[in-house]
């Protein structure tokens, strides 16, 4: 039984394909390598003995795609993780992002759907939901207009798996991390951000390590107990792990419904001054940090209402925000100022 992982050499794709190989399935990873290594195979085969089928392909390129999937019969499912998740870089550059994310997906589904692959599962984000009404968010908490192209890509993604679920066999879990962070505890595999990191994490590991002067938090007089943002993070493995129960489920056909949605988080809302203290605590470092204005963009809180993945998933997230801290930093270790 092989498992084609889109984007599998990435952050959220390599800790998924470990565990994966780790349930015994077989893994095939096709990915374009524009925000990853190819030595990711090489740690992935270091934790888990097994070197995952590799095939560098760009989504985007749909001859290339289609020749991939001509002849093949070996692929029981698709974990589709390809797609860039830069903010930023997509309020200055939409077409890229529509272009790679949306054009790569409908190639890839135009594919599935000429082999008859009709298993899916799809990387969503809790960015769908924008500054939602209210707390914690459900699945059934409405989707807002999107802040960003790269928000918009998401829910692009979400409405044409929801419109396929309707006419054809395709069978589709969605599910809306909140935000992933931590690595594997083999420090072997984790986030590689290229370029200065936007994201809280790893900012925070890169000016512990030295290889940025200092953090500036992005703002602290929002509407929150200690005026800072609130986050729901959720550790990569848990994460990681929710895909395998996520496929099983399509594979065992205990699916109810052609498509199907979950939110991934923890179900905690933390601050980012709570998480400088949790990083602080498990590294014994004190950090270099600031108090800067607002971010453009930025919701002021959001955590996940967890009971839908916890009693229909059958799935928990089992580490919390220092193990998070603890792998990251781990993590940041071993790859040094890279
Ligand atoms: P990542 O950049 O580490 O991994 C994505 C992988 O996809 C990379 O290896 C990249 O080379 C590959 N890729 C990109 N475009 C491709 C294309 N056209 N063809 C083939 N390969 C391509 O990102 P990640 O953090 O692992 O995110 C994985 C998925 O999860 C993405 O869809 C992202 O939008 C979604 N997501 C991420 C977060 C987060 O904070 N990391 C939050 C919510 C949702
Ligand atoms: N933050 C700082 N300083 C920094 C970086 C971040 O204070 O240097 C703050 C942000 O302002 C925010 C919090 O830390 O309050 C978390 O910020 P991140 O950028 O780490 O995460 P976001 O919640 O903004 O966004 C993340 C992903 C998006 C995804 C979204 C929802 O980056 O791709 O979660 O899933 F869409």
């Amino acid at each position: 039984m092989k498992i084609l992982v889109t984007g599998g050499t990435g952050y959220i794709g390599s800790h998924t394909v470990v565990e994966l190989q780790q349930e015994g399935y077989e893994v095939i990873i096709l990915d374009n390598l524009s925000n990853s290594v190819i030595e990711v195979t090489d740690n992935i085969e270091k934790i888990s003995g097994i070197k995952p089928e590799f095939h560098k392909i760009d989504l985007c390129d749909e001859a290339v795609v289609n020749e991939f999937f001509k002849d093949r019969n070996d692929i029981t499912a698709v974990i589709h993780f390809a797609a860039f998740k830069a903010v930023g870089e997509s309020v200055n550059d939409p077409l890229l992002y529509y272009r790679n994310n949306v054009t790569g997906m409908i190639n890839l589904l135009n594919a599935l759907e000429a082999n008859a692959i009709n298993k899916f599962v799809y990387s969503s984000s809790c960015t769908v939901y924008g500054e939602a009404d209210s707390l914690p968010v459900t699945e059934n908490s409405p989707v807002k207009k999107a802040e960003s192209p790269y928000g918009f890509t998401k829910q692009i993604g979400e409405q044409i798996l929801t419109d396929l679920s309707k006419i054809s066999g395709m069978k589709t879990i969605v599910l809306r991390y909140f935000n992933p962070t931590g690595a594997h505890d083999s420090s072997l595999i984790g986030e590689l951000p290229i370029g200065i990191p936007n994201n809280l994490v790893p900012y925070i590991t890169q000016t512990a390590i030295g290889q940025r002067e200092i953090l500036t938090v992005n703002g602290n007089d929002y509407d929150t107990p200690d005026g800072t943002n609130i986050r729901d993070y959720i550790h990569v493995v848990d994460l990681a792990k929710a895909h395998v129960i996520a496929l099983k489920r399509m594979l065992d056909g205990k699916d109810e419904n052609p498509l199907e949605i979950f939110n991934l988080g923890t179900g905690n809302g933390n601050s980012v001054l709570e998480v400088i203290n949790a990083f602080e605590f498990v590294s014994g470092m004190k950090l270099n940090f600031r108090i800067g204005p607002r971010r453009e963009g930025d919701v002021v809180s959001i955590y996940s209402d967890t009971k839908k993945a916890n009693e229909i998933l059958g799935w928990k997230a089992e580490r919390d925000l220092n193990d998070m801290m603890l792998t990251s930093w781990n993590w940041q270790k071993r790859i040094g100022k890279k």
